[in-house]
């Protein structure tokens, strides 16, 4: 057997019913092609779902079932991607490449509307974007809906976005133009308003099945004993009573939230046929929403249980026979040990997700702003394994989430530091409650039994901006800007696809508004999702201006990034510890070596090259400024905030 199977998943595939009646209409080429992806595929398939419902009775019939899916899925896939598809078969590193630059909005906030979106290619293009993350796209429940992420029908579009053929005119658009559509698939949990949760509340047994719920708040409790709580304030506690079932339902986030019962295989059929469905509209990323919470264990805080990489590892094999051409990134808001296996590790390496957000960067690059220390930063970043084959970060600096400090106790000691007490300093710098923070932000997320607390604000506002406008501090503003280009260096040089969050090319600042509104008023994320400001857009040509020196500052890293060959993501980052105040990795590529400095500090600061050890040089060519460096006496000289990218 070509696929090399395990006997159990031998006699399995022998059993699968045939698929002739589904691809009977399809070209021989086509057939053989569904086949060849199949049998490469299944053993992972099984793999995955066996531990998870082998114990079914009927396991081999739902098998049966999946199988059957991806094969009425490939048969309806339109011929323009299943051309996709083979591209991609062709060129897997596609995601991985230099050239890739990710931008992300809430499709409302950034154009109105998804043909609005359309008329936006232009500015997407003077960035380079290859890849379009739009939130909130699909229909969610109405009032409340968590930014979009309360879904009540991921078959369906927002409607004051458009229609379903409004969203495949979208993505063949932005196909036309080289850039990848991004959707949400929010597989932990939907709204309380899904006809799933409606049928549940309504009495059906075979939908209740799809929850958790409880008669009493018996085992509910034995759960919270160990859960952390997600909103603390917002929505407290991880269950929801719901008088017209009279039980206790699951509720991870905001109470209209129902939490998905993964433990029924329906479930599964279920979302992969969602996910098959948007994939052959020519959605080509599904960014798998808080996929950590997605399997519960009694005594544990039920996060990244095993089998989560299991579903992710069974679901990711269904996309690669369905539809090639996807790829999946995982968002798994964890410490540093757990976001790893969002890859694959172990026996699931590399077939658990091709992109997982690197939030320990983002987390890293905040913390070593606000103490002008890379210390932490080095040791956390040193810490992670190399990425396996075919995968990459999503890296970011901001998005439409606040900014956990999720910094191990472990980690903090290893650099001297106490981890709640530098948590907390976090935040207090982060929500200007520390004498001197340049930092606007407000507490998000504020948890009085652990003291936890999480920030809100924007790139911009977070750096310092909104602070030097406000003061009319003119060196504070320069300070602010060159913060901002930091972390924009950092994201796009650092290997992976970087995230660009609308907006903050153009420094925009907190937005205040969402305190008006009674959908928005009690989460303040809101304060970091503007709406875009095309009038402030406009300025990005007006030399001089403060948007200018932004989105041109912007604009020129990411022509030097997509022409930094050794920043594809097939190669490693590796992070070398040899300056307090500085972050310095080598990216060894065979055309040379790159080596990228960063100052974090607003002090000039200097770096003994022999610290460097084999990485050490006596003239190298930054990149970023075109020009080449030769070190005066064995010492390379760096300004306030200054970054390298030496080859
Ligand atoms: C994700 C989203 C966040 C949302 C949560 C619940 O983490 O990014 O905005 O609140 O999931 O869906
Ligand atoms: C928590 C969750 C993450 C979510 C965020 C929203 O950090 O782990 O999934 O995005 O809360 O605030």
């Amino acid at each position: 057997m070509l696929g090399g199977f395990s006997p159990a998943a031998e006699r399995v595939w022998e059993g699968l019913p045939p698929l002739g009646d589904t691809l009977g209409d399809l070209a021989a080429r086509d057939r053989q092609l569904f086949r060849l992806r199949l049998t490469r595929q299944f053993q992972n398939l099984y793999d995955g779902l066996e531990p998870l419902y082998g114990h079914h009775p009927d396991f081999e019939a739902f098998l049966g079932r999946v199988v059957g899916k991806l094969a009425e899925s490939y048969r309806d896939r339109p011929e323009a991607l299943k051309t996709l598809d083979l591209e991609r078969e062709l060129s897997p590193d596609w995601f991985q490449h230099e050239s890739m630059i990710g931008y992300v909005a809430y499709a409302e906030r950034f154009a109105g509307t998804l043909a609005g979106v359309a008329d936006r290619l232009e500015y997407l293009a003077e960035l380079g974007v290859t890849y379009l993350h739009l939130m909130s796209v699909l229909r969610a429940r109405e009032g409340e809906s968590d930014g979009g992420y309360a879904v009540a029908d991921y078959l369906a579009v927002e409607p004051e976005l458009g229609t379903t053929r409004d969203l495949e005119d979208l993505c063949a658009t932005l196909r036309g133009s080289g850039v990848s559509l991004c959707l949400d698939l929010v597989l932990n949990h939907c709204a309380d308003t899904h006809a799933w949760a409606e049928a549940a509340r309504a009495g059906d047994a075979h939908y209740q099945a799809y929850f958790y719920s409880y008669p009493d708040r018996a085992v509910p409790e034995r759960f919270e004993a160990t859960l952390p709580e997600v909103f603390p304030d917002l929505a407290p506690g991880s269950f929801t009573y719901v008088p017209a079932m009279k039980r206790w339902v699951w509720t991870t986030f905001n109470s209209y939230q129902w939490d998905l019962n993964y433990t029924n295989p329906e479930v599964f059929l279920e979302v992969l046929t969602i996910l098959l469905g948007l994939a052959n509209r020519g959605v080509e990323v599904f960014r798998l929403d808080a996929v950590a919470f997605m399997w519960k264990r009694l005594g544990t805080n039920s996060q990244n249980q095993p089998e989560v990489h299991m579903l992710l590892q069974a679901l990711r094999a269904c996309s690669r026979v369905a539809a090639p051409a996807v790829v999946h990134k995982a968002e798994a808001i964890v410490s540093p040990g757990d976001l790893v296996r969002y890859f694959g590790t172990g026996k699931h390496f590399g077939k658990v997700s091709n992109l997982v957000y690197h939030n320990s960067l983002m987390v890293q690059f905040w913390a070593a702003l606000a103490t002008r220390d890379t210390r932490l930063m080095t040791q956390v970043l040193k810490g992670f394994p190399p990425t396996p084959p075919a995968t990459a970060w999503a890296t970011y600096i901001r998005c439409h989430d606040d900014v956990g400090w999720a910094v191990t106790d472990e980690d903090a000691d290893a650099v001297g530091l106490g981890g709640a007490a530098h948590r907390s300093f976090l935040s207090d710098y982060y929500a200007g409650l520390f004498a001197g923070s340049h930092a606007v932000g407000e507490v998000f997320g504020y948890n009085p039994d652990t003291n936890d607390r999480r920030i809100s604000g924007t790139l911009a506002s977070l750096a310092g901006l909104e602070q030097a406008l406000a003061q009319d501090d003119l060196y504070g503003v320069e300070l602010s800007i060159e913060r901002i280009l930091l972390g924009y260096a950092l994201m796009l040089g650092f290997g992976g696809i970087p995230l660009l969050y609308m907006g903050d090319e153009l420094g925009l600042l907190n937005d205040y508004s969402f305190a008006e509104h009674p959908d928005t008023r009690d989460d303040n994320r809101w304060l970091h999702r503007p709406y875009m400001d095309w009038e402030r857009a406009e300025k990005r040509s007006q030399g001089g201006t403060l948007e200018a020196r932004l989105f041109s500052g912007v604009k020129q890293l990411i022509a030097v990034r997509r022409n930094t060959p050794q920043l594809h993501a097939g190669y490693q980052t590796e992070v070398l510890d040899v300056h307090p105040h500085l972050l310095v990795y080598v990216r060894p590529h065979p055309l040379g070596t790159l080596l990228a400095v960063y100052n974090f500090s607003e002090q000039t600061q200097v770096l003994a090259l022999s610290a460097l050890g084999a990485y050490a040089f006596t003239e190298a060519s930054d990149r970023l400024s075109g020009e080449t460096l030769s070190a005066r006496d064995g010492l390379l000289e760096l300004p306030p905030y200054a970054r390298l990218w030496l080859v």
